[in-house]
């Protein structure tokens, strides 16, 4: 069965290149979270590189990720007991080789960011590590207490601003990749605010545009993380994976009114207590591991812990934390809870889970290559197979930087030197106008948020599934059909064309596994689903 996308359109906006302007370079990298950041600083080595990203350098999840790195650097750790935690957590469909490959490579990969300038929270020289769930040793290194994301980013950022061979333009909207008839990227339709559309002409385009947390009304995820990279990939023919897995964060601070923060894990990791609103401790009920179990695990019973508590919400316990130490080593949540009058040595810290982690995405080899030629994809928005059904806490960060410099290294195998002004193909592409009637995508966002959020979310089932796939196929008539000329426009048809794709996938799996799961099929079925869905225009 094909998948359904209604109104599908190779190309979100008309192209004519007689009237865009149109720039050139040799390897282009489409994102500034840890991935991007990484693959160009691998490329410029010997390449000229352009780095573009739709807000600012630092607007990324890779800024917003508190715990930190998993990487083996204690003395009782190993290697091979990453990567048997990897695999455990991920539930049948880790790929050993990506995991052998991306946990062995962390410890010299990490020494390398500390010596370009993150700081890494260290005793005695050696740096700290802390416990996340699934995790049978403390491996998380973690930067500024619980700014970890933003110690690692601003140290790359610091080094692409400075590499003379990196060009650095922000505030572009990727619309759409470009190729030709021979399954070859060729490069990005883009969106300046200031000058109108242009294209990128690059001999390697390297994605690395994150997630798609802002698909649901509850995420963790920053403005940016709309899909973007996954709609453009899905439109140019890539196959993508896995798009099922979405994983939800236990632990989302709950204020009716405020935006969601995340709560790292690594508080449970040193201590913090879930309780329901009745000051009842209640993880061991759910899990050996209590606080610390996988976090499917943990967001599932949290979900049954409101529903029987009848409550919006449950609490994470730090009182017991020493107040000095507690606001030295997690200053953002620190900071956090003081905005909102919580003092953490008296109150407890409404939580509840919210999207956090998109696990599937654009299908890539171990070279992260993907099925579209001279295209690469790192990070978030990849599937590597690294992550199974299930991602392990802190492993995200890791795989970015690993496959980072990975697709980097490939795109220097691979690309030939640029086009230039008078190689690069003409043309056009045309999209007539719609007599359908217009309806407020600001609207259609936010009903899709909430459509995701309820029939999409942390439990599944067909009924609530084929009425999410019905209910975005009416929306998708009368959206993707339209011309926009700004990126809330284009955001708006990615998100519809993700959303169809993650209803789809979730539909096709008939059974729970890692952070799906089916009400109407608890239970792990390996003899019909121990395979990965594969999903594409051109594959079934
Ligand atoms: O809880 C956290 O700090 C999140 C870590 C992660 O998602 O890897």
């Amino acid at each position: 069965m094909p998948v359904r996308q209604s109104e599908f359109r190779r190309y979100l906006a008309p192209i004519d290149t007689s009237s865009i302007q149109q720039l050139f370079t040799d390897c282009l990298v489409v994102g500034s979270g840890i991935a991007g950041l990484r693959a160009a600083i691998e490329a410029a080595g010997q390449r000229n590189v352009t780095l573009i990203c739709k807000r600012s350098l630092g607007e990324s999840n890779t800024w917003n990720a508190q715990g930190g790195v998993a990487t083996v650097l204690g003395s009782e750790d190993r290697i091979e007991y990453h990567i048997a935690d990897t695999i455990k957590t991920g539930c049948g469909l880790c790929d050993r080789d990506i995991v052998e490959l991306v946990v062995s490579r962390g410890p010299e990969l990490i020494g390398q960011l500390a010596e370009w300038g993150t700081e890494f929270d260290r005793t005695d020289g050696k740096i700290d590590i802390t416990l996340e769930g699934g995790h049978s040793h403390a491996r998380v290194a973690h930067a500024h207490g619980d700014s970890t994301g933003r110690g690692i980013a601003e140290a790359l950022i610091r080094k692409v601003q400075a590499h003379p061979r990196i060009h650095v333009l922000e505030h572009i909207f990727a619309i759409d990749l470009i190729t030709d008839d021979e399954n070859q990227c060729l490069g990005v339709l883009g969106f300046r605010p200031s000058t109108g559309l242009v294209i990128l002409w690059a001999a390697g385009t390297i994605l690395a545009t994150g997630g798609a947390g802002r698909l649901y009304r509850e995420t963790t995820n920053p403005e940016v993380a709309t899909a973007d990279g996954l709609g453009m990939a899905y439109r140019a023919g890539a196959s993508l994976r896995d798009m099922e897995f979405m994983q939800f964060h236990p632990t989302t601070l709950y204020i009716a009114g405020a935006s969601r923060a995340l709560i790292t894990e690594t508080l449970r990791g040193e201590g913090a207590m879930l309780v329901d609103g009745n000051g009842v401790r209640f993880m061991q009920e759910y899990h050996p591991s209590g606080e610390l179990a996988p976090r499917d695990v943990v967001s599932r019973a949290i979900l049954d812990r409101m529903l029987k508590t009848n409550s919006t919400h449950v609490y994470l316990d730090v009182r017991h934390f020493d107040k000095a130490h507690f606001s030295k080593r997690f200053p953002t949540i620190s900071e956090l809870c003081e905005s909102f009058d919580i003092d953490v040595s008296h109150d407890l810290i409404p939580v509840r889970p919210s999207a956090h982690y998109m696990i599937g995405g654009v299908k890539t080899d171990a070279a992260a290559r993907t099925s579209i030629r001279n295209l690469y994809a790192c990070g978030e928005v990849a599937s590597t197979c690294l992550h199974g059904a299930n991602r392990l806490g802190s492993n995200s960060l890791l795989e970015g930087l690993v496959f980072g410099q990975i697709a980097g290294q490939s795109a220097l195998q691979d690309i030939r030197p640029s086009r230039d002004r008078f190689s690069a193909p003409r043309m056009e592409f045309a999209i007539p106008d719609s007599d359908r009637s217009r309806l407020d995508t600001d609207d259609v966002r936010n009903a899709l948020r909430a459509l995701m959020w309820r029939n999409v979310g942390i439990t599944r089932k067909e009924t609530h599934l084929a009425e999410a796939e019905d209910i975005i196929h009416f929306w998708q008539r009368y959206v993707m059909d339209k011309v926009f000329d700004h990126p809330f426009g284009w955001e708006c048809q990615n998100m519809l064309t993700v959303a169809n794709l993650m209803a789809t996938a979730a539909r096709r799996r008939q059974e729970s596994r890692g952070v799906h799961f089916r009400g109407d099929y608890p239970e792990t079925n390996n003899k019909q689903f121990g395979h990965h869905i594969e999903l594409g225009k051109s594959l079934t």
